[in-house]
C-alpha cells in the first residue's frame, strides 16, 4: 500500500496527439453496414421509436444521414458524446443502453468519413450542434471540436427543427463508404445507391426483433419517410413457418448474466416455397449463416459460426448444417465475459458455458443434418424413421461406412431371383460397397448448394418408374398382397417413397 507520505511518481505527460489519434480510430475496421447499425444502437439506447436513415448523393459531397426522435442532447451531453472515449466501460448502464466502451459515435461515423456532424434537441431547448472535421484536426492538431456545422450541410439538420426532440448525425467526406474517394459519375452513384440497400439488408437482421410483431418497438426508413420505405425485419429463424422445428428454450445461468439459447432446424427445401427458400437464405448465404445467432439485449451481433464450439479448432461452416440455426440471447451486462468488442460484432462464449452449449449445438446439428440429406416427400421425423432405406450406415472404429440392405425387397427379390449365382451378386453388391465415393459425393452435395438427391414429386425418373412397376407386379401375382396393402408398403420404401402419386396412380393388376 502506498503510504501518504510518499512522493507522487515522477511522470511525463503523454495525451495522444489528436490527429493521430483521430485517424487511427478510423481503422478499427467497420464494414458501412456495421458503422451505421452502431449508430443506430445509439438512436435505441435513446428510446428512438423511430430513426430515418438517408443516403444523399451530391457526388464527391454525398452524406449519409441518420436522424432519431430520441430524447435527444444539451448542449453538455453532446460535447461528452463527441469526446472520444467519453464514459469508461466499466461504468453502469441501464439494461436497455447497447453501449459500452464510449466510441461508437466517433469511431464508426468516421470509418466512413473524414467529417461527423451531429445535431441534437431536448425539449424546450434549442438545437446544438457540434462536429469533428478531420482536416481541421490535422492541420491545428489539437482535440478541437467545432461548434455548429459546415454551411454544405447546414441545411440538412433543419428537419430537427419541426420535433421536439431528436439527433441527426451526418457523416460527410465519404471517402471510405465505396472503398475509395466518391466520384461524380453514374457508375458511383449506382454503387452508393448499391450499398444503401446493402446496408438495408444487413439492418433487417440486425434489428429484426426490434422491427417485428404487432407493435414493433422501433421503425426504421431508409431513404424516405414513408410506408414504402420502412425496412421490414428478417427473420433468421422463418420461425413462423409451419415446417421450422424450434427445441425447447434453455435458460443458462452464469456470473455475466442469464442467457437464452433455442436452437431451429429449418425446413428442407422441398418444404419451402422457391420464394420462401430465398427469403430464408440470408443476406449472406446459407453457409455464412450456419450456427449461433448472437444478439445482445436483443440487437444482432454474431449472424452464424460455431463459437469456437466442437472438436480441436471448432466445427467449421461446412454447409451440411446449413438448416441449424441457434439463437443466443445475452444480456448488456455480460460483454466483459463474452469479450464483446467495439464494433458489437463478435463475442466469445465463456469457458464454463462451452460443455452445455457444445451439447446443446449437437443436438441441433444432429437433426438439421437429417433434414438436409433426408429425400425429399419424407414427411414427419415419424414418417422417415420408418422409411425403408436402400444404404443402411455402419458406425465403428475406422468411421462410417454404407451398406446395401439385402432385406429391401428389390435388392432381395433380385438376390433370390439369381438362385445359384447369389455369391456372385453378392461379390458385386461388396464391391460397390466398398467403393462408395463418400468424398466426392459429400463436395457435390456440398458445392452444389442443396441435396444431392432431390427426385420431385412432378417428375419420377424412368428408371424408377419402372421399378416401381415391376416391383408392385411382384407384390399382387407373387406375394399376394391386396392394392392398398401393397401401395402402402411402397409408400414407405426408397426410393419410391418420394413419388406417392406415381405409386397412387400404378394400374390395375390382378392377384393370381
Ligand atoms: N442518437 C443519439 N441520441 C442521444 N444520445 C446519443 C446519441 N448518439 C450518441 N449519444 C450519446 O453519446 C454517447 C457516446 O456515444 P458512443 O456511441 O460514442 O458511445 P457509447 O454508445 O456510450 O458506447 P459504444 O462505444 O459502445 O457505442 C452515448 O453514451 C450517448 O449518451
Ligand atoms: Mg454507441
Amino acid at each position: 500500500m502506498a503510504g501518504e507520505n510518499e512522493a507522487a511518481p515522477a511522470f511525463d505527460y503523454a495525451p495522444p496527439g489528436a490527429s493521430a489519434m483521430l485517424a487511427s480510430l478510423r481503422g478499427i475496421g467497420y464494414s458501412p453496414a456495421t458503422a451505421i447499425a452502431d449508430l443506430i444502437d445509439n438512436s435505441i439506447a435513446a428510446e428512438a421509436s423511430r430513426v430515418r436513415l438517408d443516403f444523399l448523393w451530391r457526388g464527391a459531397a454525398s452524406i449519409l444521414r441518420i436522424t432519431d426522435n430520441g430524447s435527444g442532447m444539451d448542449r453538455d451531453t453532446l460535447v461528452e458524446a463527441m469526446r472520444p472515449a467519453g464514459r469508461h466501460p466499466n461504468a453502469p448502464r441501464a439494461p436497455k443502453d447497447l453501449g459500452r466502451f464510449g466510441l461508437g459515435l466517433k469511431t464508426a461515423s468516421l470509418s466512413q468519413g473524414k467529417l461527423l456532424a451531429v445535431a441534437s434537441k431536448v425539449p424546450g431547448q434549442r438545437v446544438e450542434a457540434r462536429c469533428w472535421d478531420l482536416g481541421h484536426v490535422e492541420k491545428v492538431n489539437a482535440w478541437q471540436l467545432l461548434q455548429g456545422v459546415p454551411q454544405e450541410i447546414a441545411d440538412d439538420i433543419t428537419l430537427l427543427d419541426e420535433e421536439t426532440q431528436g439527433t441527426v448525425v451526418i457523416v460527410s467526406g465519404l471517402d471510405r463508404l465505396l472503398g475509395k474517394e466518391i466520384s461524380d459519375n453514374a457508375t458511383d452513384r449506382n454503387r452508393f445507391y448499391a450499398m444503401a440497400r446493402t446496408v438495408e439488408r444487413h439492418l433487417a437482421m440486425t434489428f429484426h426483433r426490434y422491427l417485428e410483431g404487432a407493435s414493433p418497438k422501433l421503425m426504421i426508413t431508409i431513404n424516405g419517410y414513408d410506408e414504402t420505405s420502412k425496412i421490414l425485419p428478417w427473420d433468421p429463424f422463418a420461425s413462423k413457418h409451419l415446417a421450422t422445428a424450434p427445441t425447447p428454450i434453455e435458460y443458462l445461468n452464469h456470473s455475466g448474466g442469464a442467457i437464452e439459447v433455442q436452437g431451429f432446424v429449418l425446413p428442407h427445401r422441398d418444404r419451402m416455397t422457391s420464394a420462401e427458400f430465398d427469403l430464408a437464405e440470408g443476406p449472406s448465404g446459407w453457409q455464412a449463416h450456419e450456427g449461433f445467432f448472437v444478439y445482445r439485449g436483443q440487437r444482432l451481433l454474431v449472424s452464424g459460426g460455431w463459437l469456437g464450439l466442437g472438436p480441436g479448432r471448432g466445427w467449421p461452416q461446412n454447409g451440411v448444417h446449413r438448416l441449424a440455426r441457434l439463437r443466443l440471447d445475452l444480456p448488456t451486462s455480460g460483454d466483459h465475459e463474452w469479450k464483446v468488442d467495439i464494433r458489437k460484432s463478435s463475442a466469445t462464449p465463456p469457458p464454463a458455458l462451452r460443455g452445455r452449449l457444445q451439447a446443446l449445438a449437437e443436438s441441433v446439428r444432429r437433426d438439421a443434418r437429417e433434414i438436409f440429406v433426408q429425400r425429399a416427400g419424407g414427411g414427419s421425423k415419424q414418417q422417415r424413421d420408418q422409411l425403408v432405406r436402400v444404404w443402411q450406415p455402419v458406425h465403428s472404429s475406422r468411421g462410417v461406412s454404407y451398406k446395401i440392405d439385402r432385406a429391401h425387397p428389390v435388392v432381395s427379390r433380385a438376390l433370390s431371383a439369381v438362385g445359384g449365382e447369389r455369391s456372385l451378386v453378392e461379390e458385386m453388391l461388396g464391391v460397390v460397397e466398398a467403393t462408395v465415393p463418400l468424398q466426392r459425393i459429400w463436395l457435390d452435395v456440398v458445392e452444389s448448394n442443396e441435396t444431392a438427391t432431390q427426385p420431385s414429386e412432378a417428375a419420377i425418373p424412368d428408371d424408377d418408374e419402372t421399378s416401381l412397376l415391376s416391383l408392385y407386379r411382384h407384390m399382387r401375382t407373387e406375394l399376394q398382397l391386396a392394392p392398398d396393402v401393397a401401395k402402402a408398403r411402397l409408400m414407405k420404401l426408397e426410393p419410391f417413397a418420394a413419388y406417392p402419386a406415381a405409386i397412387l396412380r400404378l394400374p390395375d393388376i390382378p392377384g393370381e
